[in-house]
């Protein structure tokens, strides 16, 4: 969703600014706009579209001497919320007075009627954004002191923000304030950088504060003071981040997609590394910070999630309920937290969110720490707002992802609920045989998704059936039913294709009606419990002359001999299988949006994290 940059320091912050916003654009966005202070004012330029057209009408309208005497700005990507994406509701936004300029993530619920009461008071209002009434209620606040101004603010606002906000009476310094939206501050040498998002200044710094709901900064090049609204000093950590801005970039893939399908291997070893204790048969995951006691005692688990998160949840759901014995549910995250869900200090929530940013999965969190459920988050970005509010839970140690498409993240997730699974069941009814089966068969994921990759030829031919549709279903039983659900939106999100997941024994229950000859069927014929019984539902499609893609197991010649357009996988357990299976969706779906000439990194309308409910 929409990204801010900051950056108070020696010169070219134009640049810098810019250089952000781009490394933003993964998050999804549709104007940009930026404030930059040089020769004595503060220049706003702004645009409808990407960061590239920003950076024309910059260089259009400041020349490259002045630019590079800029010493401090902010930027944003903005995706739209309140008012159509156009120049005029783009952000910087400025207060009545034309002095203070102000970028903000998040919604300001309260902002109708604040606007009413200014406008009373005389204000005029330029857009139709909830941003700009928080820029003029900073200028009403202000006496000459920024920090002050906005900390005054601010106690009038209902709602998320993380806001960066800037004036040419205080050039060297820029005032920020978090409350539900990420917001942290980049510490360099000679300069100090802002941001929503780490991947924006790490190539200018890997020291950052992550600042929490309810601080307030001032942000100069030479240091940070953090407070409260109260203006009350708060003491927070300078962290370092342990990836360095190789991860954000391409390595030569057409699209970050691309490569974080085939980082995998790789992402799912760090996934698993120092977990795997092969000779116990067991599973360490020492960030839960559960004894054996309190995880004999969890007797229910809810699994909270959106999207990608919410498949890799409802599978592990099976891996948990069958090797624990743990009645488990996995929820969508907004239907969790407004159904007033009943839980008690024996259950365990788990939020599983790659971003750690959701709302609705930050809101199911808060809701069961509020009913005393024990909470625990699986998240990948690590000091995210699920992982420190959960407070306990597991890394999934993937590596940054940028495509908007979550690829990596969802079979780290899975890998890490298996995880889970086995620890949870080793204290009850798992053997230590088993669980060292299961260890083996952990560790052997990577090799085996390697193996599945190799056939990326083959699957890039497949997508060629698929490339003419305008509907397709998938379907898949039991492990593989949340698989066919995940190869769907796979494939929805980035080509554009309509396509369903659905169960293989509800098919002839409605959806069975669409089948013709231009509707393909997916099937995943795996070969773990229900592969016969979707047999028998391909044979029925096949009878509709739905065209077939199969994805089976190495050696099931009667899957293909049924089923010509087949995609054989290695053989695997039960609860990895759903891995492999989802490895081969997500390069088709890759190769049928490459065929049809899709924005893979950045499809229409979607933001990587979505951080409004
Ligand atoms: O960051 P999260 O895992 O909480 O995100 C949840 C969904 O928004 C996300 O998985 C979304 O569905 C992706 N676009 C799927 O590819």
């Amino acid at each position: 969703m929409c990204g801010i940059v900051g950056y108070v320091g020696q010169a070219d912050a134009c640049e810098v600014l810019l250089n952000g916003l781009r490394r933003l654009e993964y998050r999804g966005y549709d104007s940009a706009g930026l404030a930059f202070f040089a020769d004595g004012a503060v220049q706003v330029v702004r645009s409808v579209g990407k960061v590239a057209q920003l950076a024309e009408r910059v260089a259009a309208e400041w020349p490259a001497a002045v630019r590079a005497r800029a010493t401090a700005g902010i930027a944003h990507t903005r995706w739209a919320t309140h008012g159509a994406p156009t120049e005029m509701n783009a952000h910087p936004h400025a207060d009545e007075s034309g002095r203070i300029f102000l970028v903000h993530n998040g919604i300001i619920e309260n902002y109708a009627s604040l606007r009413r009461q200014m406008e009373g008071r005389g204000h005029h209002f330029l857009s139709q954004t909830d941003t700009e009434v928080l820029a003029h209620l900073v200028g009403e606040c202000y006496r000459g002191h920024l920090f002050e101004a906005v900390a005054q603010a601010l106690k009038h606002v209902e709602g998320t923000y993380g806001i960066a906000v800037f004036t040419a009476e205080h050039p060297g310094e820029i005032v920020v304030a978090r409350n539900g939206s990420p917001l942290l501050i980049g510490v360099g040498t000679g300069a100090t950088l802002v941001a929503s998002d780490a991947s924006a200044i790490i190539s200018h710094t890997r020291q950052v504060i992550y600042l929490q709901d309810g601080d307030v900064a001032v942000v100069r090049a030479d240091g940070v003071d953090v407070r409260n609204l109260d203006q009350i000093p708060v003491d927070r950590a300078v962290s370092h981040i342990d990836w360095d801005d190789t991860a954000v970039e391409k390595g030569g893939h057409a699209h970050f997609m691309l490569k974080e399908i085939f980082e995998q291997p790789e992402s799912l070893q760090n996934t698993i590394r120092g977990r795997v204790d092969l000779r116990a048969g067991c599973a360490l995951l020492a960030g839960l910070n559960l004894t054996p006691r309190e995880m004999a005692e969890v007797n229910r688990l809810v699994l909270v999630a959106c999207g990608t998160s919410l498949y890799a949840g409802m599978t592990g759901q099976y891996a948990i309920e069958d090797l624990a014995g743990i009645p488990t549910d996995t929820e969508q995250a907004a239907e969790f937290r407004y159904r007033n869900p009943i839980l008690g200090p024996d259950s365990m929530v788990v939020a599983v969110s790659q971003s750690g940013e959701t709302a609705d999965t930050l809101a199911a969190v808060r809701e069961a720490q509020r009913k005393g459920a024990l909470v625990a988050g699986v998240c990948n970005v690590v000091g995210s707002t699920i992982a420190r509010e959960a407070g306990r839970g597991v890394y999934l140690h993937a590596g940054p992802e940028i495509g908007v498409a979550s690829t990596k993240a969802f079979t780290s997730q899975v890998l890490v609920l298996l995880l889970l699974a086995l620890a949870l069941g080793r204290g009850r009814r798992l053997s230590r045989e088993e669980g060292i089966k299961l260890c083996q068969e952990i560790n052997a994921v990577p090799a085996l998704v390697q193996r599945v990759l190799a056939q990326d030829g083959a699957i890039a031919a497949l997508a060629g059936k698929l490339v003419a549709a305008q509907s397709a279903f998938f379907i898949g039983r039991g492990v593989l039913y949340p698989a066919a659900m995940e190869g769907a939106l796979k494939l929805k999100e980035i080509s554009y294709i309509h396509a369903e997941g659905y169960h293989a024994a509800e098919l002839k229950h409605g959806p069975i009606a669409l089948l013709d000859a231009q509707t393909p069927v997916v099937a995943l014929l795996l070969d773990v419990p229900g592969r016969d019984k979707t047999m028998g539902n391909v044979q029925e499609c096949l009878a509709r002359h739905a065209p077939v893609i199969a994805i089976a197991t190495e050696g099931d010649t009667e899957v293909a001999a049924l089923v010509p357009d087949c995609l054989l996988v290695p053989r695997t357990g039960t609860y990895t299988a759903p891995i492999l299976a989802v490895v081969a969706l997500q390069l088709l779906a890759y190769h049928v949006a490459r065929l049809r000439g899709c924005p893979i990194d950045q499809p229409r309308n979607l933001a990587k994290s979505v951080t409004v409910e």
